[in-house]
Parts: structure tokens; C-alpha cells; sequence
């Protein structure tokens, strides 16, 4: 079956333009060679440290940028195909929830008016009116009748993101990009706003693509998870196996690094990486994740070069996955 969402080798590289010269000198590679799918009335996990280019593969889905290369198909479309009319389509099939909801809200627009915004700039009369159909969307997102007229400074920030869910609802979309949605949010706010999040998929059968930082945060909601490091897919599957068997060493160290409800749990298995971040407008030839792989400098020499030389393509991207738990307990030794 064709999924709803197809992501294949999608690319996307900002020039880099040193002073004084016209033509760019650099890219710099915030989404590299992504590959991933999202089927209907699921919810996709795309979880990674800040700066992996987590929403910059969000703004290519919702054409908010160009990609430099690959593919991006929805029900099998090819949407860089798509004529004007079927791209006005698209949008309405495709909505976004952005991570600060008080910068994604018009402080001098009424929340009612930001809820029929989509409505009327697709100029579309729901049956019953805008009005009622806004009325509507509030109630489903546990805001009060009486919030209509009301701004966005009135809000606490739980609410001004039921606004924004809201207005992404407006549409009737088929796939959400949640892009941190609930980072700023306090911690059981965030809890009542995934709830809200899951009842909606529940009623509507919308998919998500869920940006977040914190595997912890899509744990018990995504079907599956993509784990990113500096613009490329390091492991990708369902949830219980991402999670239950994790398979290369940057997964198992994140994994090992998520809180555990118990205060007294054993820490001493936490793998801690090394070093920064390597600039994604140099990454390291090869594996991206070798200068921070804890389990890299124990290799062999044989072993070693294969992480300079080339990634293997598939669902893990690390050439010892067979040897990865041994290596990685021996760190911790
Ligand atoms: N318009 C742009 N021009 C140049 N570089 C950019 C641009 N947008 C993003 N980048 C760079 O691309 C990389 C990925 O950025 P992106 O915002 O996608 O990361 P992220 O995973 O969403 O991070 P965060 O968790 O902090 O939101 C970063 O190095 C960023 O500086
Ligand atoms: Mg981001």
C-alpha cells in the first residue's frame, strides 16, 4: 500500500557565502539524504539533538522551502510536481504546529479569527458558517465558547497551543508536522496537550510527523521513531523495537540518557558523549556520528576505516551494529 507521506533522499543544503565573494564557498548540510514514510492516521517520531535539522525537514514538507534534492510524495504525488491548484491542495492537506505558540499567534488577532484564518484564505464555507465551524474546533480542543473574542496575551501558553492545534485542524488535514509542539510547555501541560493530540488522531485519522528533542516525549504516542544527527537518519523503525532493542550507539545513548521515574533507578549505564557537535557545514566523511561514537575508537583498525569510508544504507546506519552493546559495555566499565 502506498503510505501517506514518502520521504526519499531528501536534501537540503544552505550556501554558504564568505565575504567578498558572490558565488558560496560551503554548504551547509541541515538535511542530507533523508529517507523515511509516514502512513495514514499514524504518527512518525523524528527526535534528534538540536540543530540535526529536525524542522528544517519540516518546512521542505510543508514547502516552506525548496529542497536541493530528492523526492517528497504524498499519496504517491511527487509534490515538486504539483501545478499551482494542486499545491493550494496540498496545503490544505498538509498543516504545521509550530513550537512557540506565542510567536506563531498574531498578538492583535482575536483567537477566533486566527482559528477561520485557513477558512478564509482557501475561501471555504464550511456547512453551518465559519463561525460554527470555528465554535466547533474550540470545543474539540477544550476551549471555552467565550475564548472567541478574546487575544492571545489572555492565554496561557497550554491554550495558545490548543489555538494553534485548532487552527491546524481547520482544514481537516491528513498529516500534522508537529515541530516541538510541546517543548516550551511546561511539564504537565505537556502531558494534557499529547493527550489532546492523540484524541484528535483517534477521531480524525490524521498522521503526524512529531518533531521533538526528548525520545521520552514520543515514546508512548509515535508508532514509529527516526532518530537524526546532523542532517541524515541514524536508525529508524517501530517504536517498541527502536525502543525495546536499540540498535546503533547514538540511539543507545540517547536512550540511555532519557529520565527514569525512579530517582534511585541505576544511572551508572548513562553514555555520555563526547566532544561537540561537528559543524554540519563540515561533517565527517563517512559515518557523521564518528568523532562523538563511543564505541569508534575501541575498533579494530578493519572495522575503524569502514566508519571513515562509507554508511550502509537500510533502517540502521552503523557497520557494527553485531558488536555495538559489547563495545559500548566496555565503555562503561
Ligand atoms: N535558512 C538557513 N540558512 C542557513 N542555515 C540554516 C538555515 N536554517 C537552518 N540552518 C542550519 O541548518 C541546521 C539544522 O537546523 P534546524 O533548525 O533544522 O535544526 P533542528 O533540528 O530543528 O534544531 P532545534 O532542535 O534547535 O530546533 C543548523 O545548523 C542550522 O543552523
Ligand atoms: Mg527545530
Amino acid at each position: 500500500m502506498t503510505p501517506l507521506l514518502q520521504v526519499t533522499d531528501l536534501t537540503k543544503h544552505f550556501p554558504v557565502r564568505s565575504r567578498g565573494l558572490q558565488r558560496a564557498s560551503g554548504a551547509i548540510k541541515a538535511v542530507d539524504g533523508v529517507s523515511f514514510s509516514v502512513e495514514a492516521g499514524q504518527t512518525l517520531g523524528l527526535v534528534g539533538e538540536s540543530g540535526c535539522g529536525k524542522s528544517t525537514t519540516g518546512r521542505l514538507l510543508m514547502r516552506l522551502l525548496e529542497p536541493t534534492s530528492g523526492s517528497i510524495k504524498l499519496d504517491g504525488r511527487e509534490i515538486a510536481e504539483l501545478k499551482r491548484s494542486e499545491l493550494q491542495e496540498y496545503r490544505r492537506r498538509v498543516q504545521m504546529v509550530f513550537q512557540n505558540p506565542s510567536s506563531s499567534l498574531n498578538p492583535r488577532q482575536s483567537v477566533g479569527s486566527a482559528i477561520a484564518a485557513p477558512l478564509l484564505a482557501q475561501g471555504i464555507t464550511p456547512p453551518g458558517g465559519v463561525k460554527a465551524r470555528v465554535r466547533d474546533l474550540m470545543d474539540r480542543v477544550g476551549l471555552r465558547p467565550d475564548h472567541y473574542n478574546r487575544f492571545p496575551h489572555e492565554f496561557s501558553g497550554g491554550q495558545k497551543q490548543r489555538v494553534g492545534i485548532a487552527r491546524a485542524l481547520a482544514l481537516d488535514p491528513q498529516l500534522i508536522i508537529c515541530d516541538e509542539p510541546v517543548s516550551a510547555l511546561d511539564v504537565s501541560v505537556q502531558a494534557q496537550v499529547i493527550n489532546l493530540l492523540e484524541d484528535i488522531q483517534r477521531d480524525t485519522g490524521v498522521a503526524y510527523l512529531f518533531i521533538a528533542h526528548d525520545l521520552s516525549v514520543v515514546q508512548h504516542f509515535a508508532d514509529r521513531i527516526a532518530v537524526m544527527y546532523l542532517g541524515k537518519i541514524m536508525e529508524y523503525g517501530d517504536t517498541d523495537g527502536v525502543f525495546g532493542a536499540p540498535e546503533h550507539p547514538y540511539t543507545r545513548a540517547l536512550l540511555s540518557a532519557v529520565p527514569q521515574p525512579d530517582p534511585a533507578a541505576d544511572r551508572s549505564g548513562r553514555i555520555r558523549l563526547k566532544g561537540d557537535l561537528p559543524s554540519p557545514a563540515d561533517p565527517p566523511r563517512g559515518c557523521v556520528f564518528q568523532s562523538r561514537c563511543p564505541v569508534q575508537p575501541g575498533l579494530d583498525p578493519e572495522r575503524r576505516q569502514r566508519c571513515t569510508e562509507s554508511v550502509p544504507s537500510g533502517d540502521v546506519a552503523c557497520h557494527h551494529v553485531d558488536i555495538a552493546a559489547e563495545a559500548l559495555a566496555a565503555t562503561l566499565r
